[in-house]
């Protein structure tokens, strides 16, 4: 598709529309009023002012159809691998089709800790600010869903796994969505301050909270991460601690809403 044929109206293109951030975004948009359009691997109807499009991201099937008419993308797709790869392609169409607002989700850290996923979030951010289209990148750091996912995992053992030093600031989905919002309506920003949690918390501090909602306890077996990752957990690499926006919603407000 080339630019001139690219009437933009208002429409909203979300990718990740269908995931745990995308869909507090789809919501708060169409809230406002705003027509969506959602980029999905599954087919699905489209109702209440949300056109879904099926696209691969990482195979590059459906995007030029995705973009068609679209001024502003939230590229908040993910998965555990290929980041990179579906943000070159995202970032290389939208410049094709000359969208004004390419915004971007990525995570604390990228930049500093030596872990596979995080190089990827870093590829993934330098493929959107190089792409040509005016941009936004927001990290976050580990939404309460996910750690909840760990925590509840970690609680089955007999002995809770506790590495030192490893610590988290969990922020709420619907708070980073919110901000999405705000930063993909008031137009290019470049890299937007780090959105965190209004805690920091350790592992046991997360589990213990979750065993505490449901009457149990369990040991905690404390034991040093091997290796560079190890070392910059302990240094607090993963973690904005000055110059963040701090959400409000804590850990344990979360925990009961979602257990209590
Ligand atoms: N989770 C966290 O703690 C956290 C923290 C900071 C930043 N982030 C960032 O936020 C992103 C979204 O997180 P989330 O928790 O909302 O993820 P999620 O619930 O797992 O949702 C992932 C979304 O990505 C879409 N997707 C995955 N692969 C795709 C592909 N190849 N093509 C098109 N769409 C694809 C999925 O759509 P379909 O399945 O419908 O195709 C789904 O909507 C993450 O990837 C990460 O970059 C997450």
């Amino acid at each position: 598709m080339s630019g001139t044929e690219n009437t933009m109206g208002p429409t909203i293109l979300v990718t990740g529309g269908t995931g745990t951030l995308g869909g507090h975004v789809v919501r708060m948009l169409t809230e406002q009023g705003l027509p969506v359009r959602v980029l999905s691997r599954s087919e699905r109807p489209s109702a209440d002012g949300v056109e879904y499009v099926t696209g691969d991201l990482r195979e590059n099937t459906g995007i030029d159809a995705a973009l068609d008419g679209i001024g502003t993308v939230l590229n908040l797709a993910g998965g555990p691998k290929g980041d990179d790869e579906v943000a070159r392609n995202i970032s290389r169409a939208a410049s094709e089709a000359e969208v004004r607002h390419l915004v971007h989700i990525s995570v604390v850290g990228a930049d500093r800790m030596p872990l596979g996923y995080l190089r990827t979030q870093l590829a993934a951010e330098r493929a959107v600010i190089g792409s040509g289209v005016p941009w936004t990148v927001l990290r976050a750091a580990q939404f309460h869903d996910l750690v909840f996912g760990v925590a509840r995992a970690m609680a089955k053992l007999p002995v809770v796994p506790a590495p030192t030093g490893l610590r988290f600031q969990p922020v709420a989905s619907e708070e980073v969505a919110a901000r999405l919002v705000e930063l993909a309506l008031a137009g290019p920003s470049g890299r937007a301050d780090d959105l965190v949690g209004p805690e920091v918390l350790t592992m046991p501090d997360l589990v213990r909270d979750y065993l505490r909602l449901q009457g149990k306890r369990r040991p905690f077996l404390p034991f040093p991460l091997p290796g560079a990752a190890g070392r910059a957990y302990r240094s607090g690499l993963n973690l904005t601690l000055d110059g963040a926006d701090v959400g409000k919603r804590t850990w344990s407000d979360f925990l009961a809403a979602r257990v209590g």
